[in-house]
């Protein structure tokens, strides 16, 4: 369950974890928090992934009231996730950014989770994550650099 009181953990502060009922993407939302989006709301689409722990989740599906693990929404990755801010920006990966912070986010998972990945896997990999305007390849791309610089620095 969330911590007594009803709040979550989310980059590195306490905050609300809002109504019962409340999904997280909303609790997170009603923060002020505007990293993670509300598209679909019905998990398709992966514009709402954050991470919670170190995995990536689609927080409109998920209630708050259950989240007990630190939550990290694109704002709160910091250091963590600048070499994948970079790369998507050295990509082109991104025109209007609307997926952006889930992409990045989900991004951060994967390669967490595992840094030696084949380019066909980062495409599996990431393919919950719906883009309307780049078509991909500049995102994968950019995954696929971020993962080839961290293997190096291991
Ligand atoms: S808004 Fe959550 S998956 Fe689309
Ligand atoms: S950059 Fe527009 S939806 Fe992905």
């Amino acid at each position: 369950m969330a911590e007594s009181g009803g709040t979550l953990r989310v980059d590195g502060a306490v905050v609300p974890a809002g109504p019962p009922g409340a999904t997280l993407l909303d609790a997170l939302r009603a923060t002020g928090n505007t990293a993670p989006k509300g598209a679909c709301r019905r998990g398709e689409c992966g514009a709402c992934t954050v991470l919670v722990g170190d995995r990536a989740v689609m927080s409109c599906t998920m209630l708050a009231a259950l989240v007990t693990d630190e939550v990290t929404t694109a704002a709160g990755l910091g250091e963590a996730g600048a070499d994948l801010c970079a790369a998507f920006a050295d990509h082109a990966a991104f025109q209007c950014g609307f997926c952006t912070p889930g992409q990045v986010v989900r991004a951060e998972a994967v390669l967490r989770e595992r840094v030696d990945r084949s380019r066909d896997e980062i495409v599996r990999e990431m393919s919950g994550n719906v883009c309307r305007c780049t078509g991909y390849r500049q995102i994968v791309d950019a995954v696929c650099a971020v993962a080839s610089s961290r293997r190096e620095l291991r």
